[in-house]
């Protein structure tokens, strides 16, 4: 039986889950809500004005199930407003997508589960201060409570440059975001983005995915919402069996408090020389590691989806080698990147290096496609040696102020093995 399924959301992410759901015989019409000018031709384009109205045009057009992509509209209720009307989400309830939207629920989850995570003191007044840095012996890692467009964590030089961001973050920085601040223990190691769909029963784990978030080669530069990706992560046993603990954890806890969603949690983890702990929790998927998980996925998403909507699992089948997606962003990104630059040669690219190419900040103005953000193309591959080929396509697709990093998958080592894991 063939379903109709709305996506919801405009960039790279989305494009690569709406191309892979696109795929599967189980589709018959896809509507894309909110997607930008590069993917608008893989189904029918839906606006619309709030959530009420988006359900009463999925009601009318007999879509079965929503997959929503950003945190906004998640962490605003948009899977509570669809239940109103019957129809299924991938993607949490408001009350759910409060682990990514308030990082202080998010720490009193995981400290009431036993989920390994970076100490931490919640501050919410100036007067708290000096009483919550001195529990710090190095200088510890603030963020703001709330939602702050992924700026709102912030790393100190030392003891006096956390004291006085502490006070701007209070101050308002980041609006009502930053009015609390989570303020954390600075943990050393490697990162790794584990992305788990849950069914309301059971969790079930894609394979580990790394991505890149700095600007710059050498992990330099500012903080970005992610310049690369890869899959799937080689991690030693050690680290493997603690992520198997840690994930039956997570699925134990979401069952003891009754958790009633079907949807994605995104576990963003740091590998400790002693533990695997969480650093935060995404209640979407990542991007740009999507990009890279979807171009490895073998299984038909959508039906990965309609089990999981339906509290079922079945296993999830990966290609051979290893998944690549280098952003090509623009001049300016992440502050104030330029807009408006003619894009050419994506489809010579595609065609001469085999690469795909996912959209996240384009539109077509006139003939052309032009850029129209700071993370302006993904692109892909998946197979083997599939790096040279992406870089080559990289250097091929043309647009003024075009920029990005030259290391993604730099460590070969790590993306030679599958990571398999049991949940
Ligand atoms: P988040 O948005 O919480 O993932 O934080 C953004 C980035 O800040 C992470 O990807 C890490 O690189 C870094 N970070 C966050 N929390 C910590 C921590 N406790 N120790 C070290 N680095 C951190
Ligand atoms: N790539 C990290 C994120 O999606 O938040």
């Amino acid at each position: 039986m063939k379903i109709n399924v709305l996506t919801v959301g405009p960039g790279g992410r989305e494009n690569a889950l709406a191309w892979k759901i696109s795929q599967s015989p189980l589709l018959d019409k896809l509507y894309l809500a909110g997607a930008n000018d590069g993917f608008k031709n893989l189904g029918e384009v839906t606006d619309y004005a709030d959530y009420d109205e988006l359900a009463r045009i999925a009601k009318a057009k007999n879509i079965e199930l929503a997959v929503i992509g950003p945190e906004l509209p998640l962490s605003q209720g948009i899977v509570d407003v669809f239940a109103k009307y019957g129809i299924k989400c991938i993607g949490a309830t408001q009350k759910w997508a409060k682990l990514e939207s308030s990082k202080a629920f998010a720490k009193e989850f995981m400290q009431k589960h036993n989920i390994p995570t970076a100490k931490y003191e919640l501050v919410s007044d100036v007067s708290q201060i000096d009483d919550a840095l001195a529990r710090f012996s190095v200088p510890p890692v603030l963020k703001a409570d709330g939602l702050a467009a992924g700026k709102g964590v912030y790393l100190p030089t030392d003891f006096a440059d956390a004291r006085d961001m502490l006070k701007d973050f209070l101050g308002g920085k980041y609006g009502e975001a930053s009015k609390s601040v989570v303020v954390e223990e600075f943990l050393e190691g490697d990162e790794l983005s584990v992305i788990s769909i849950f069914n309301g029963k059971t969790i079930q784990t894609f394979i580990p995915a790394r991505d890149y978030k700095r600007l710059k080669d050498n992990n330099e530069g500012p903080n970005t919402g992610g310049m690369g990706s890869y899959c799937p992560v080689k991690i030693s046993e050690f680290h493997r069996n603690k992520l198997e603990e840690y994930l039956v954890r997570l699925e134990r806890a979401l069952l003891d408090e009754q958790a009633d969603f079907c949807g994605i949690i995104y576990s963003g983890l740091m590998l400790t020389k002693d533990d695997v702990k969480v650093l935060e929790y995404n209640m979407r998927f990542g991007d740009p590691e999507t990009q890279s998980l979807m171009m490895h996925l073998k299984s038909d998403l959508l039906e990965i989806f309609i089990n999981a909507a339906n509290g079922k699992t079945a296993g999830i089948e990966w290609n051979e080698g290893t998944s690549m997606c280098v952003v090509l962003a623009s001049e300016g990104y992440p502050e104030n990147p330029r807009k408006g630059s003619v894009i050419r040669n994506i489809e010579a690219a595609e065609k001469e290096y085999g690469v795909k190419v996912f959209y996240s900040g384009v539109k077509c103005s006139g003939e052309n496609l032009v850029s129209n953000g700071g993370r302006v193309l993904c692109v892909c591959k998946s197979g083997h040696n599939v790096k040279e080929d992406i870089y080559k396509a990289c250097e091929k697709i043309d647009f003024c102020g075009k920029i990005f990093r030259t290391d993604i998958g730099e460590k070969n080592e790590r993306i030679a093995d599958y990571c398999g894991l049991k949940k």
